[in-house]
Parts: C-alpha cells; sequence; structure tokens
C-alpha cells in the first residue's frame, strides 16, 4: 500500500536536545524539528509528542515563536505512560510530533495594552510563550503584570526566570505559595489574594489566565470585580484529548471542541457554556 506522503495524522520526527529538570515532577524540554522548519506556532497552541511504541499525547508550547529556530520547549509533568517515558529520554532520542493545534493567544489585540497573567501551578508553562513574546517585542506592549501561585514552594518550577523577571523592570512580578514551609519568606495564600494588590486600569488591561479549574471559578469573578469585561479576559481550558483535529470528540465542551475553538478561549465566548468552567 501506497502511504501519502503528508497525513495530519503522521508525527514528524523532532530530536531531544536540551533536557532540564524544573521541579521534582517537572521538566523541560527543548527539541530540534528533523525537518529543519521552525513549529510556526502561536501562543496558547499546543503539539502531539507521541514517544515511539508508547502514546502520544497533548503538550503547550512553552517558547515564544521564533521564526529563526526549529528548536521549541515544552515543560512536562510526569504523571502517567508518556509523561513517565518522557522523562526518560536521553539527549539525541527521538520523538513525534503533529501540530501546532488550536486557538492561541490574540497577540495584536494585546499591542498597546496592558497584560495581566494569572498563572497557577503549570498554568505558568503556556502563558510563558506569550510573556516570553511579549518580552521580546517590549515596546509594543504596555505593563506587564505576572501573578503566580503555586501550591508548596516545592513545585515551583521557572524559579531562576521568575526571579530574573522579578529583579528587572520589564515585568511585574507577584508570586505567592498556598502552603508555606521553612525556606519561603515571599507571599502565603492562593493566588486570588494577589488580584487586589495590582493596581489595573480595566479599560486597558487584557487578562491572560491558565491554571487548575479551581484557580478559574475564582479568579474570574475577582477579575470582574475589580472591572475587567468579560471579553478581555482569556484562559486556556484542557480536556482530554486524541485526534487533536476536531474529529474524534473526546475533547469536547459541551458543543465546543477544545482541541479546535480552544483550548484559548475569550471568557464571553463560554461564560454560559455549561462545564465549561
Ligand atoms: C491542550 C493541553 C495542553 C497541555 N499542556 C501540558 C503541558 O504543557 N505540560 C504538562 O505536563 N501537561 C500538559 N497537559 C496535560 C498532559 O497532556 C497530560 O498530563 C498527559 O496527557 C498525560 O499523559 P500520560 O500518558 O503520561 O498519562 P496517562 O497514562 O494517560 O494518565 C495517567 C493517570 O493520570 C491521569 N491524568 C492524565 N492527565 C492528567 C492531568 N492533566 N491532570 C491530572 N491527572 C491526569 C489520568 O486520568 C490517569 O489516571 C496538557 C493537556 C492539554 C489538553
Ligand atoms: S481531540 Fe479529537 S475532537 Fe478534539
Amino acid at each position: 500500500m501506497k502511504i501519502k506522503e503528508f497525513s495530519a495524522y503522521l508525527p514528524r520526527p523532532a530530536t531531544l536536545k536540551v533536557k532540564k529538570e524544573l521541579s521534582e515532577l517537572v521538566t523541560l524540554f527543548e527539541f530540534e524539528n528533523d525537518s529543519g522548519r521552525p513549529l510556526m506556532h502561536k501562543p496558547g497552541q499546543f503539539i502531539m509528542l507521541s514517544v515511539y511504541g508508547v502514546g502520544e499525547a497533548p503538550f503547550s508550547v512553552s517558547s515564544a515563536p521564533i521564526r529563526e529556530s526549529n528548536n521549541f520547549e515544552l515543560a512536562v509533568r510526569k504523571i502517567g505512560a508518556v509523561t513517565g517515558i518522557m522523562h526518560d529520554l536521553k539527549v539525541g532520542d527521538k520523538v513525534g510530533i503533529r501540530g501546532p493545534y488550536g486557538s492561541f493567544f490574540p497577540i495584536q489585540k494585546f499591542v498597546g495594552q496592558d497584560t495581566l497573567f494569572i498563572a497557577g501551578g503549570l498554568g505558568y508553562i503556556p502563558l510563558r510563550s506569550l510573556l516570553h513574546y511579549q518580552l521580546k517585542h517590549r515596546d509594543e506592549f504596555g505593563r506587564i503584570i505576572l501573578l503566580v501561585g503555586t501550591r508548596n514552594p516545592k513545585e515551583r518550577i521557572f524559579i531562576d526566570q521568575l526571579a530574573e523577571l522579578a529583579s528587572g523592570k520589564d515585568v511585574e512580578v507577584l508570586e505567592t505559595v498556598d502552603v508555606p514551609d521553612e525556606t519561603w519568606k515571599g507571599h502565603c495564600g492562593v493566588i486570588t489574594t494577589l488580584i487586589p494588590k495590582v493596581r489595573i486600569d480595566p479599560d486597558k488591561t487584557n487578562v491572560a489566565m491558565v491554571g487548575p479549574p479551581i484557580m478559574y471559578k475564582f479568579c474570574l469573578g475577582e477579575c470582574l470585580k475589580i472591572g475587567i469585561p468579560s471579553n478581555r479576559i482569556y484562559v486556556s481550558l484542557e480536556r482530554k484529548m486524541k485526534c487533536g483535529l476536531g474529529k474524534c470528540g473526546h475533547c469536547q465542551i459541551n458543543h465546543l471542541n477544545a482541541c479546535i475553538e480552544g483550548p484559548v478561549f475569550q471568557y464571553n465566548q463560554i461564560e454560559s457554556v455549561e462545564e465549561a468552567i
């Protein structure tokens, strides 16, 4: 049988170039596309990554889109079959990738405006792509405010990068942990408690928010309370995914396919959709 030269279901090979532990369970992976072409993703999009002989899983691209580079970064938490084997990969090993897929943060609408990033736990991974894009084009954007919340200090990720951002002038960084330990000298409490601490202009601020479902319930209310309209709030919703192409229905949120219409949604699109948040 003749195999079609291109199929949306056919993974393309990529090679692991760099692997760096971010926390006990989360590792940063830098891959290079064997095709020699850049990934051409937009911030907020995801790829399907396959470990040959094991399976395939969706991951947000964590690096900024860079047209001049064939490399891209993922940050992955070890949780099951695919993510477990990924953590055993060695530099030089091959994986398969499909995509990028899904909706994204509409960068052009953020130009000239302030951005309030709200990152809960692993939610920082997809937001980092948008944040790094804005930092590369710093003059085009207004204030950048980054709120980061983690369950406890041991689960914090990208610690060095956050410290570097906090010591610079480009980003206003506020971080909290739910439950401190003896090493933690910073703010304590859930991420919602940081929102009233930042003075924002609701008419020129867009919110990019990614985190666990429980975080959305409280943070969305808090953002609306300080006057940010729902069409200026963007969230990313994770659902189980198989095809990434709107064919299998695994990722459905009511009538929406999270892999096509999402994962990034403008909050006013899903405000009244049952089971979305
Ligand atoms: C659009 C999108 C983007 C994503 N981006 C990232 C990312 O950047 N980094 C990252 O680490 N993960 C990300 N995920 C989650 C990631 O896809 C899953 O963790 C992965 O599919 C698990 O695959 P596995 O084969 O290792 O686990 P499996 O063997 O399939 O599952 C093992 C067990 O873990 C449970 N489980 C699976 N996924 C999750 C989950 N997310 N939370 C809690 N329990 C779970 C399963 O129900 C099962 O009980 C993303 C998911 C989506 C939909
Ligand atoms: S993952 Fe198959 S329809 Fe979305």
